[in-house]
């Protein structure tokens, strides 16, 4: 069960430990600066440039960016978080880069702050901040109506529903939902990446010119401890969230769990858009357990009127649905009792009779 839950006006949720959230992103930064400098001067980024990177965070893309355009261009980091903005700011002078500044800001009001630059801008950039920023679409558009034709608008944005490890290990898939059930109960968008070109278009932009790269290593170099690093951080929104212990996971199931936990629901609860018949509704109804299921293709059928049938799959009223059940101890008795006489209805000897009895005239008739 999941909803979507904003707990806090903040969505970008990994800073509950500032020196700690420093050292991640700029752990996280080194893993990705070589592929970043790539695309970036594929994209065009060169000398003499003045760019705006968006969600400049500690200031890695930025020092990148300043690096790659030289000491006749310059850089301007956007950063939301006060904290960041001050360490970016100290890497900065530790390195000496004197074309780079950072002004504390929403990348949601760009149209804003660009209508306020007062130079001129050859570049609007960002890495990983499109995902988090509820106006995305804003912030593109502001791209659209303010940037002179020709401006290079570059974003790298992430897939992050990818298979992070093959074979992929159970805990592996169970911590990484644990991430993706917190992205989207944040309302960051974890696919980023994939709708970089739809969003582009629906902002006015030109279709962008996309490119995809994955880091893909093994052995014992291979930076696993990125998901461990994010997990650490965004533990305390896991929590909050509930979304750590909400749900399990069990993958493989030998035959026993299988009845152990059909033994110990409460209820059953059924999504499934394409059924032929659904054996694990009837097998749920077996062992007295109220089932709550989405009317779809055999659905109806099969659980005749032994189920709560909901005529879509919106969370809000599955959890309704799963609390009436839940709650109503009269409606609960019937659902199980409904639900035996469901199970008998397809019992063997029932289905056999029905069979001889489809049978018998038409055997009759023929002599
Ligand atoms: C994943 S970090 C990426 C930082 C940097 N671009 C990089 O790749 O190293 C996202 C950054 O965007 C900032 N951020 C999130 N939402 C923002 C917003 N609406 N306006 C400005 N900054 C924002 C966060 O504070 C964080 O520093």
């Amino acid at each position: 069960m999941s909803a979507t839950v904003v707990p806090d006006p903040d969505p970008y949720a990994f800073a509950s430990d500032r020196s700690e959230e420093e050292r991640r992103l700029v752990a996280q930064s080194r893993l990705f600066e070589a592929v970043t400098e790539q695309l970036l001067r594929e994209a065009g980024l060169r000398r003499g440039m003045h760019v705006v990177d968006l969600g400049s965070g500690a200031g890695d893309t930025t020092i990148l960016a300043a690096r790659l355009v030289g000491p006749t261009g310059s850089v301007l980091g956007i950063e939301r978080s006060p904290e960041q903005a001050a360490l970016a700011r100290r890497r900065v002078a530790d390195l000496g880069l004197d074309n780079v500044t950072f002004q504390e800001g929403d990348v949601a009001a760009l149209g804003d702050l660009l209508g306020g630059h007062p130079g001129p801008v050859d570049a609007v950039m960002g890495r990983l901040i499109l995902m988090w920023v509820p106006g995305r679409e804003t912030v593109l558009r502001a791209c659209a109506e303010r940037l002179a034709p020709g401006t290079l608008v570059w974003f790298l944005e992430g897939d992050l529903a990818y298979d992070f490890a093959t074979p992929c290990p159970p805990l592996w898939t169970e911590v990484q939902g644990w991430f993706l059930r917190t992205l989207a109960g944040l309302g960051a968008e974890s696919r980023m990446g994939l709708k970089l070109y739809r969003s582009f278009r629906d902002a006015g932009l030109p279709g962008p010119t996309l490119e995809s790269r994955t880091i893909m290593t093994g052995g014992p170099t291979a930076p696993v401890w990125f998901l461990a690093n994010i997990v650490r951080a965004l533990l305390p929104t896991m929590t909050q969230l509930g979304v750590a212990d909400a749900v399990d996971f069990t993958n493989d199931l030998k035959f026993p769990q299988l009845l152990a936990y059909y033994r110990a629901a409460d209820v059953f609860v059924s999504l499934s858009e394409h059924e032929g018949f659904c054996v694990p509704l009837v097998e749920a109804m077996h062992f007295g357990v109220p089932t709550v299921a989405f009317a779809s293709t055999a659905v109806p059928e099969t659980v005749g009127d032994a189920s709560l049938l909901l005529p879509g799959k919106d969370p809000l009223e599955v959890a309704v649905a799963v609390q009436r059940v839940l709650s109503d101890d009269v409606l609960r008795k019937a659902m199980i009792e409904a639900g035996h006489r469901r199970v008998e209805h397809f019992s063997l000897a029932n289905n056999r009779c029905r069979l001889l009895g489809a049978l018998e005239p038409r055997i009759a008739a023929h002599g």
